[in-house]
């Protein structure tokens, strides 16, 4: 069922047409006039199509259009123009009318052509919806803020060409599943996506495990095993923990890239693969040159291309599309269906997520198992249903509740503000003049917002007692 509203000063057309759409099963209500038309179309309610007439009193349908078109309230809108006045017909569709029909008609015709907006609409909207999904998705990863943008963007380009990959990010952000996207958007997808975690290896397994070794090479290699290297062979090699590996394997890794050949483990027969290397790593491969632990050589032959996943800290308009999202999966996965209270995303957007998008997916399936069903068996996270570090651990309970309580966006926003000030206070270990630069204000604005939120130092703890 759709809302449609007819405006015409002609009473009995306007009967007829409300009579006929709402026959069709359609919500119809009919108004005498662009004024009218006007109030309902700028009021609460939202309505699918308008039908209307071009000459009416008070407001014809040309300004009608363009006043909803000035408001950002456009609908869309058949016009029904008198014979002879096409040229206000097609005046009318550059103000966001979809079509026309001159009067007079015949009913069937106007049933059609309603039909057929309807459709468009229906097509519409879901076209809409698709590209509101590709714009926060990319394959797995999810993300519609710039930064995750530029990294969809990379991906896309990085794929045409085999050239080494370095994903660097913290931990949790996505590295592998973007790792996997690279892969899966270049034109080795048909081939192997291989993984080598290297932190998991002591060295000469490390080593075996990506070149392979041929029989007897040492103790225990009692039958010739293929390398990751050519099991990868026309597809991608991702080497995860880069910056784990050891020394002597960085320079095998080293001389791979630079020969596109490789030896196995106590072979001597060179063999040519084409793989292309995505390595991922959450260290600091800069500072890690510089302790003699990485190889430069090595860090510019695989930093051709570098993505870098942004913390979640740092895009935290992306996380109510990835708390949809994950409940979405969590749900597919378990069937236990998820919805969270308005607080619980106020408090995920002052948390720090060091975990980034992994902590999240945790914080939420431990969130849906502690959270009580209702009626449906939804299960509705609120706040008490999280780790204490997000719910504000140190307030007292009533506080707690208090702020889950709190409805008012004024309110809201200075329950915010407090514990964001409280943060930067414990974090200068409650040091004003420090606390004040971390958060861009005057220490004196600083004290007036500690009085009005009561924000003390905390007393020490009484070690004395045992
Ligand atoms: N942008 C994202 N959209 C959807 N899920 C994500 C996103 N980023 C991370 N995740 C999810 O978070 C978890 C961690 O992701 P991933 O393993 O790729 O992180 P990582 O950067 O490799 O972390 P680590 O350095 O700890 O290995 C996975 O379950 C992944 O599905
Ligand atoms: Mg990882």
């Amino acid at each position: 069922m759709r809302r449609i509203l007819v405006a015409d000063d002609n009473t009995g057309l306007r009967d007829v047409l409300v009579e006929t759409l709402q026959s069709l099963g359609h919500m119809v209500r009919g108004v005498e006039d662009g004024l009218a038309a006007r109030e309902v179309l700028l009021g609460e309610e939202r309505w699918d199509l308008l039908l209307t007439d071009l000459r009416m009193p008070g407001l014809d349908g040309i300004s009608l259009l363009k006043e909803l078109k000035e408001a950002g309230r456009e609908v869309a809108a058949i016009v029904m123009t008198a014979h002879g006045s096409v040229e206000t017909a097609v005046k009318a569709m550059r103000f966001g009318a979809i079509d026309y029909v001159e009067k007079p008609f015949p009913l069937s015709a106007m049933e059609v052509k309603v039909e057929k907006a309807l459709e468009r609409l229906g097509i519409e909207a879901e076209n809409r919806r698709l590209k509101d999904e590709i714009q926060h998705h990319f394959g797995s990863l999810i993300g519609g803020s710039p930064p995750m943008q530029r990294v969809f963007d990379l991906i896309a380009r990085v794929g045409q060409t085999s050239t080494p990959v370095l994903v660097l990010g913290e931990s949790g952000t996505g590295k592998e599943l973007a790792a996997r996207e690279v892969h899966r958007r270049s034109k080795r997808a048909k081939g192997p996506f291989v993984t080598v975690n290297c932190a998991a290896l002591a060295e000469g397994v490390l080593e075996s495990e990506l070149f392979g070794h041929e029989k007897g090479a040492f103790t225990g290699a009692t039958q010739q095993k293929y390398g990751k290297f050519e099991l990868a062979d026309k597809g991608t090699l991702f080497l995860d923990e880069l910056g784990e590996i050891p020394l002597g394997t960085q320079v095998k890794l080293l001389r791979f890239l630079q020969e596109k050949e490789l030896e196995r483990v106590g072979g001597t027969k060179v063999m040519k693969v084409d793989v292309r290397v995505v390595a991922a790593t959450n260290r600091n491969l800069k500072q890690m040159i510089e302790a003699g632990t990485f190889r430069e050589d090595l860090f510019y032959r695989i930093n051709v291309i570098t993505i870098e996943m942004p913390p979640l800290r740092t895009r935290r308009e992306d996380i109510p599309v990835l708390v949809d999202s994950l409940l979405i999966r969590h749900q597919e996965n378990t069937g236990l269906r998820g919805v969270i209270a308005d607080e619980v995303l106020s408090l995920f957007q002052i948390y720090e997520w060091p975990g980034n998008v992994r902590e999240l997916e945790n914080v939420l399936e431990r969130a849906l198992v502690l959270a009580d069903g209702d009626e449906n068996g939804v299960r509705q996270i609120s706040g008490y249903d999280l780790p204490t570090e997000i719910r504000g651990g140190e307030g007292d309970p009533t506080a707690q509740r208090e702020y889950l309580e709190a409805t008012g966006l004024s309110q809201r926003i200075e329950r915010i503000e407090r514990e964001i000030i409280r943060k930067a206070l414990q974090e200068a270990n409650w040091n004003q003049t420090q606390a004040a630069k971390i958060l861009h204000l005057k220490r004196s604005s600083l004290q007036y917002k500690m009085k009005k939120y009561d924000l003390n130092r905390p007393e020490p703890e009484d070690t004395s007692k045992s």
